[in-house]
Order: structure tokens, then sequence, then C-alpha cells
């Protein structure tokens, strides 16, 4: 496992990082001793960052994170999320109250005197020209409720807001094959700022790990299910909001281009470690099998410039013109 800086923070974490969304719910079924033991074997690769939200489960994600940090003696630094309990997202609801239940919240969940690193959870984009929530993020360090605070982002034009403020330590943004305009038009950005870059739904959701097919199927209570043509939230997080049939072709595509050693999930996530500004990628898995296929692509070598060109073509080819500046 390598590991990289993160932002201004006094910490160094995995490149390949964990994404904690699937053991919490949303993903169909999974069951708690199932996703204890993908935790024990990310800690076991090396793993040292975990990302979560409170809402993932209802507090379920964030409880069984607090059982994995009582179960290993190993440092691990847990980034959670605030803000999707709102039952609409306005500015307003980002008031000081709201965020101080929030996190009173996750620190009981966690079980922790202090969090690690709080994202604000994907708020309106209005919030980025309100100075005041970024200033009440402040307090909240002050009184060592959060050690440090960024943002989970789903446009680049808020991530070039969100770098203003001085005390944003973590931007995260989808950014993966499909979603390849973050490098483009912000990572210069962050790096000037040194900011840290979480790579969220790096695998597309699972797309990018080659597995499906046209007729594959989910369950009811699995996003990529209910939530396909963005039914319950921002369809970008479902596929990075590629058309499943657009994505599959697209695919096939870049399977051509898995060198040997690798298959297709690690070339996915090697494409992204390809890029310095990045600090993680935080796949998503339930299974101690898939963290370890996840975790080895750390060690792997890097991609060629003629396969990082070629994944570029398909990208503008095939995804870009239904993706491109939308986010
Ligand atoms: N708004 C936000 O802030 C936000 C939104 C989305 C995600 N996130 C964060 O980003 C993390 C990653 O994104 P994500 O979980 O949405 O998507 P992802 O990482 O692109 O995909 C994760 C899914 O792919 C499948 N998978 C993972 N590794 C695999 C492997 N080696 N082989 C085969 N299948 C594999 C698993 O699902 P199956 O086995 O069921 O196929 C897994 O749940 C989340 O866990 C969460 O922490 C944040």
């Amino acid at each position: 496992m390598h590991y990289r800086q993160l932002g201004r923070t006094p910490w160094k974490v995995s490149d390949i990082s964990f994404g904690a969304w699937a053991i919490g719910g949303a993903w169909g079924q999974v069951s708690d001793e199932e996703s204890m033991a993908a935790l024990h074997a990310a800690i076991d690769c090396g793993v040292n960052f975990i990302d979560t939200a409170d809402v993932y489960g209802d507090g379920r994600s964030e409880r069984l994170i607090a059982r994995l940090k009582k179960e290993r003696r190993e440092e691990i630094v847990v980034a959670t999320k605030a803000g999707r309990r709102l039952p609409r997202q306005t500015v307003e609801g980002y008031s000081r109250q709201n965020l101080n239940a929030w996190i009173e919240d996750s620190l009981r969940n966690l079980a922790v005197d202090s969090i690690d690193l709080l994202q604000l959870h994907c708020p309106p984009t209005a919030l980025y020209d309100d100075a005041e929530v970024f200033e009440m993020l402040d307090d909240f360090v002050k009184a060592g409720k959060i050690r440090y605070y960024g943002v989970s982002v789903e446009k680049v034009d808020e991530a070039l807001k969100a770098v203003e403020y001085p005390n944003v330590q973590t931007v995260q943004i989808i950014f993966n094959c499909f979603r390849q305009r973050p490098a483009d038009v912000f990572f210069d950005r962050a790096r000037e700022k040194k900011v840290g870059i979480l790579a969220r739904v790096p695998l597309a959701s699972g797309l990018l790990t080659g597995k499906f097919r046209a007729d594959s199927t989910f369950a009811k209570d699995d996003h990529r299910n209910f939530n396909r043509h963005g039914e319950a939230f921002d369809v970008g997080e479902t596929f990075s909001g590629v058309d499943y049939q657009t994505g599959l072709r697209a695919v096939d595509e870049i399977r051509k281009l898995v060198p040997a050693g690798m298959n297709m999930t690690q070339l996915a996530l090697r494409w992204i470690l390809m890029f310095e500004a990045v600090t993680c990628a935080i796949p998503g898995g339930k299974r101690p099998a898939q963290i370890l296929e996840n975790c080895r692509t750390s060690d792997q070598a890097p991609l060629s410039a003629a396969a990082m060109e070629q994944i570029e073509q398909i990208y503008k080819q095939q995804i870009a013109p239904q993706v491109g500046s939308r986010w």
C-alpha cells in the first residue's frame, strides 16, 4: 500500500482507501458480519482512511466503523459527512443548531470525542457563497468537536468555490474513467491550495469492474435499481450518471487496454492514481475479496501513456457527450 499526504492535515492516507456507503445501506442486503470482514480486510491491506456519512444506513455504517476501531490497534482516520438529514436541501438548513445535532449524532455513532474530518454532504450550490457556514465549521473546530473539515461536491464549479475557503482541507468529487473533467478544470487549483482530493464512485458504482451485462439485475433496495434516473438523489451518484448501455459499451472498449497482471477493476482504480493531485480513491466494497482486489492496485505498475491517451479518447467520444459539463 502507498500513502499520500491528505491536504494540510497531519495524515498520510492509503491511496486506495475505503468507501463505507454500501456497508450502511442502499446497495441491497449486506450482513454486518460480512461488512466487518470487509473492513478488517482493508486494514490488513494497509488501508488507514475510511469515508462514511451519518445517513449511510442511518448511522449503521458509522457504528460498524466504531466497532472496527475497537477491534484494531492501527490508527484509522475516519471522514464522515453531514447535511443529508435535511428533508429538503436549503442553505438555511445548514444552521448552527442543525450542524451541532448532526455532529453530536456522528460523535455518538463513531464513539469518539472529536470527528477527524467532517464533510458537508453535497450541499446546495448557493451554500458556497455563504461564508457563515464555513465560519460555523471553524467554531466547531475551535470547540474540538471536529479536527478538520472539507466538502463533498456534485459539481466542479462547487469544488472551485469551496477551495477558496481557507480551512477547507478536502474536496470529495466523482472522478473515474467516466468522469474526467475534474482533472482538466479543478486539480491544478486544488494543488495550489494544498487541498486533498477524495475520488469517489471510482468504479462508477461497479460498472467499471466490467462484471455487468445488459441483462444484469439489481435488488429493489439497491440504488442501481431505484435511482437510475435520479428518482431518489442526484443521478450522477448512480453509474456516475452514465446511461447503463452506453457505459457497458465504453467498458468493452476500455477492457481491451487492461495490461497483463491486472484486471478491469484494477485498471479503473490505477487510472485514478495516475493523477498526483488525487489523495486517494475510496472504492466501496462489501466483501473481503473485493477489498483485496482493490487494494492490490496500489502496488501495481502505472498505466502506459498510450493507455491513458486511449482512455481519454473513449471518454471524449462515448461518455463526455452525456456527462461533459453537467457536473
Ligand atoms: N455524495 C457523496 O458524498 C457520495 C456519493 C457516493 C459515494 N460516496 C462515497 O464514495 C464511496 C465509493 O463510491 P460508491 O460506493 O458509490 O461506488 P464505487 O466505489 O464506484 O462502487 C462500489 C461498488 O462496486 C462493487 N465493487 C467494488 N469492488 C469490486 C470488485 N473488486 N469487484 C467487483 N465489484 C466490486 C461493489 O458493489 P456490488 O458488489 O454490489 O456490485 C461496491 O459496492 C462510497 O462508499 C462513499 O463512501 C459519497
